[in-house]
């Protein structure tokens, strides 16, 4: 099968086209025929082996987003899903085992449907990143009707997070640079403020008491945490800490331990097929412009996923 990793590890360039077996799906396993695969932060860290290196030899294929169809289930994999049937999945990377490829195989918990409106484009930008959101909103752990602050709201992870915060009843407040101004409120945002250092001072001016919970997408959880209210929570995917101010307890997002919330990633198909969160693609390659498509991520300012089609 083809599929795109790398050899070596390094720059865009080092990702190259592979020849790779095709995987067998056994026990409590489904392979996919994938059709397109999200290129998100992680992978570029996995092409630079900065992260998922194991014991395994090159080459590596990076890839936590697949959507595709069904083309073979392992024995004894307790499923409704039959073969041919649209699904989109969450991968976690292990040498030669991530989304870019042809075909995937992954535990049947990691698999849902897509919902019918979807395009597989989009759906390839929903798994990994929908449940890093939903792991952020777990750790934070607001009251009902509390409020949640999202640093880097624009993007995907603090995309979702915005979204999935509104569904589940939260008050949210978002940072937005001008140009993100109506995408956030779009999302759901209750309350915009400007995107800058003193997110603090914005967010209280606000929510004098604090926020109960901080979601950060941007490693800016050091100097965000002011926006917390004291025993609050920060829940962070892209790194730093504030722990210990005020009784502030932060926590990093690990979404690969979610990779088997089957119920969890369902919700996010749910919520899907509702319209209440909306995958964005920002543009779609063909496989082979894997190394653009890194350049473009690198360049920084997309909105929405690119996608590489297989
Ligand atoms: N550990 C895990 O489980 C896990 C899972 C998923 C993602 N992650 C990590 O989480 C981070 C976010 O991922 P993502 O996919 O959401 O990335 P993304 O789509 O690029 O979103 C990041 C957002 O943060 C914004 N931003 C950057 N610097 C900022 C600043 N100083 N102030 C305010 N906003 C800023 C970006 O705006 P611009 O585009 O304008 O710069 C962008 O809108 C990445 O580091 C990723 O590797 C971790």
């Amino acid at each position: 099968m083809k599929a795109v990793g790398v050899t070596e590890f390094g720059g865009p360039e080092a990702l190259r086209v592979l020849e790779l077996p095709v995987p067998e799906a056994g026990p409590g396993e489904i392979r996919i025929r994938v059709h397109a695969a999200g290129v998100n932060p992680v992978d570029a860290m996995v092409r630079r082996g900065e992260a998922f290196v194991s014991a395994a030899q090159p080459p590596y294929v990076p890839g936590m987003d697949a959507a595709g169809v069904v083309d073979q289930i392992g024995e004894d994999t307790d499923t409704d899903l039959a073969i041919g049937e649209r699904v989109m999945a969450v991968a976690v990377v292990s040498g030669t085992h991530g989304a870019y490829a042809e075909h995937l195989v992954v535990p049947v918990e990691s698999v849902v449907r897509i919902p019918p409106a979807l395009s597989d484009m989009e759906a390839a930008t929903l798994p990994m990143n929908g449940l890093t959101a939903r792991m952020a909103l777990d750790i934070l752990q607001p009251p009902p009707g509390g409020t949640v602050a999202v640093i880097g709201a624009a993007g995907a992870v603090g995309g979702y997070a915005v979204q999935l915060a509104t569904a589940d009843g939260y008050r949210v407040v978002a940072d937005a640079a001008p140009r993100d101004e109506q995408l956030v409120k779009e999302l759901g945002a209750d309350v915009i403020v400007p995107r800058g250092n003193d997110f603090a001072q914005l967010v209280r001016q606000h929510f004098p008491q604090g926020v109960d919970g901080l979601v950060d997408t941007a490693a800016l959880a050091g100097i965000a945490a002011g926006a917390v209210r004291d025993g609050g929570r920060v829940a962070t995917s892209a790194g730093g800490d504030s722990s210990g101010e005020r009784g502030i307890v932060t926590q990093h997002t690990f979404v690969p331990n979610y990779a088997r919330e089957h119920a969890k990633l369902d919700r996010l198909r749910q919520l899907a097929e509702e319209g209440r969160i909306t995958p964005r693609v920002a543009q779609t390659l063909p496989a082979e412009q894997a190394p653009e498509a890194h350049r473009l991520m690198a360049a920084g300012g997309l909105r929405g996923r690119i996608v590489l089609i297989f």
